[in-house]
Order: structure tokens, then sequence, then C-alpha cells
């Protein structure tokens, strides 16, 4: 490998979009960062090439609720971090790698190992001015872009009645539900959603959603009601895609992350959803076993299957899947960042 093109920044809510107290979003903040460089520096590692180019990402908000989550947050809660800082904790960690700015202009010429980088945009002095006067440079991109938010909002629907509204998401959801019985297990509780006026509830057990009714839930997701009237009419199937990246929702829970929720929020077809509900049943646990340090683990991760003979590290006990750093308990074989998701291991 001559260069290496790697994601380092954030393509996510957490913990933006979390109903939490500012201190408690900026210290989750920090460690999402933190295992964000962590991961990058991995996969830096198992690649080895001797050029390394961050890209794909930071995203930039730009519409005035958003605009605090721009960077690291004007409060400090937000997890993207830019080029210029990634580069500057990558020179810190591994000095001997050649390591550049990639960004809109930047060209790359490899050939036969030679790596040649040019820059055809922006001068040297434009770039050192977008990096060291960030919020300047968002404030001005955020003035130049009203007209284009503008625009994508017109496309937006209008909502119907709170109950046409609920009778929609009742004939899509429900359906779906009763095709994944694995996924609404592994949720195994109710969802509100407030939209707009209206409150539902997706109650993943009895595989229903109805009008909700002050009942107790374990998560919950406040999204405007233009939002979800758009993807109804659009018959979006990846809400996640099209509502939770957009940071344009709030969201609450008791307890730890549930992928499965998550999962079925980007499922909403039968294809997807059979899809995953077979996925499921085969997922898991091949029956191989690894040796890591002085453990027996399966060898599958319990999340997305990565290898953990490559993937897997051993700390006190604790396993980290580098793939998202998810990490288990080895002694339970408990998954420590979501519900679900046992492990199977013992020790030598
Ligand atoms: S595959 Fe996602 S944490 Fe292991």
């Amino acid at each position: 490998m001559d260069a290496y093109f790697t994601q380092f920044s954030g393509a996510i809510w957490w913990p933006m979009a979390y109903d939490l107290p500012l201190g408690e979003k900026q210290h989750f903040a920090k460690l999402k960062r933190e295992a964000q460089t962590k991961r990058a520096l991995f996969y830096i590692d198992k690649i080895d090439a001797p050029h390394v180019f961050p890209h794909a990402g930071p995203p930039a908000f730009y519409d005035d609720q958003l605009f605090s989550f721009n960077a690291k947050g004007q409060n400090d809660e937000a997890i993207f971090t830019d080029q210029v800082e990634f580069l500057n904790e990558l020179k810190a960690a591994r000095p001997d790698i050649k390591s550049h700015n990639f960004m809109p202009g930047t060209v790359v010429d490899i050939n036969n190992g030679e790596v040649k980088v040019s820059q055809t945009l922006y001068t040297e002095d434009e770039i050192t001015a977008i990096f060291d006067d960030k919020w300047g440079y968002f404030e001005m991109q955020r003035v130049e872009r009203q007209v284009d938010l503008a625009e994508d909002r017109k496309k937006w629907a209008t909502p119907a009645s709170p109950e046409a509204t609920l009778a929609e998401i009742k004939a899509w959801w429900e359906p779906l539900m009763k095709r994944a019985p694995l996924l609404c297990d592994g949720i195994g509780a109710m969802v509100k959603f407030t939209i707009g006026e209206l409150e539902i509830v997706a109650d993943f057990p009895k595989s229903e959603v109805r009008k909700y009714d002050d009942e107790a839930v374990r998560y919950w997701f406040d999204i405007p009601a233009e939002l979800v009237a758009t993807n109804l009419r659009d018959r979006e199937i990846d809400w996640s895609n099209s509502i939770f990246l957009s940071v344009r929702f709030t969201a609450g829970r008791i307890g730890k992350f549930n992928e499965y929720l998550y999962t079925f929020m980007k499922c909403l077809s039968e294809q997807r959803i059979d899809y995953v509900q077979n996925w499921y049943e085969s997922q898991s646990d091949d029956g191989q076993d690894v040796r890591l340090g002085d453990w027996l683990v399966q060898r599958r991760c319990p999340h997305l299957r990565a290898d953990l003979s490559q993937a897997g590290s051993v700390e006190d006990g604790i396993l980290t899947c580098s793939l998202h750093d998810w990490k288990f308990d080895l002694a339970t074989g408990r998954c420590l960042t979501t519900q679900g998701h046992e492990i199977r291991a013992s020790k030598i």
C-alpha cells in the first residue's frame, strides 16, 4: 500500500442529540472523539502505508438550530474532530508516517510508490485561515448557505393530521415488527415518538404501534412533524440516514444504547427486515474460537462479526473490538456497550 485514505471524524448523533445534562454530553463527546482517533490509528497501523490522508469528515451544520454542533461544539459537546486536529494527533502518535491534509482541491498523484500532493483551490494562507479561525469560517458559510437550506426546506412535506400520521405509521411498521421477532426481542421495550403534537408508542414486545398513554418507556424520540411527514411521503426505508444523521431530533433512553432499535429504524421495508431477521438468526457464533491472551473467545464479534483474532484486544478481562469499539466483560460474557450481544469466552 502506498497511501491510505481513512475516516477519522464522527458521523453519528451521539451525544449531541441526547437528552443529557451538558456536563455529561461534554464527557461523552470527549470519550467519543478519543475512541474515533483510536480507531483511525488502529487501521493506520494495520494498513501500514507510508502516506496517510485523513478524509470523510467532519460534517458541517449551517441550520441555526444545529450550528452549535460544528467541530467540538460551541459548548464542547460535539464529536467532529477536523483534519488539522487529527493530523496533529497523528504526527504526535506516529511521527514516521507522512500525513497530508486532504480537502477540496487536493490532488494526489501516486506513481510507482511516489506520492505527490498539490492543492488547486486554496493557497496555504487560505487553508491556515480556515482552520485558525474555524468559527469565523463556519459563520461565513452559515450566511452563504441559508438560500440552499431554505430551498431544501421547501421540499419538506406538510404534516397530515395526528390521527392520519398515526394510522400511516401503524400500517407501515406493525407488519414489519411481526416479521422480525428477534429484532423486537432485542429492543424488548416500548419506544415513544413525539411527532409535533402527536405522541405514539411503538410497543416492540407486542409488535404494536398506538397512541401514547402515559406509559413508562425505555427509549424516546422527538422528531419534527415535517420531517416525519417527508419520510412518510417518500416512503423512506432508512430513517437513520434520513432523520438521525441530520441531528434534527432529540432522543433519550434509560440504560444502554440499543443496537436493535436503530437497526429497525434503518430497515423499514420487508426486504431489509427479512434480511436482518435472517442475519440475526445466523450470526454471532460460528462455533470457532480464538485465543486472546489468557482467554479463549468466540472468533466472531457478536456485533457485526468482525474477526476478533484481528480486531480484538483484551485488557483486565475486558475485550475491545476495534471495529466499533464495543466492549465485553469476558468473565460474564456481558456486552458493556449495549443490550444483549453476549460473548462466549472462557479463561485458559
Ligand atoms: S464488529 Fe462492531 S464492535 Fe465488533
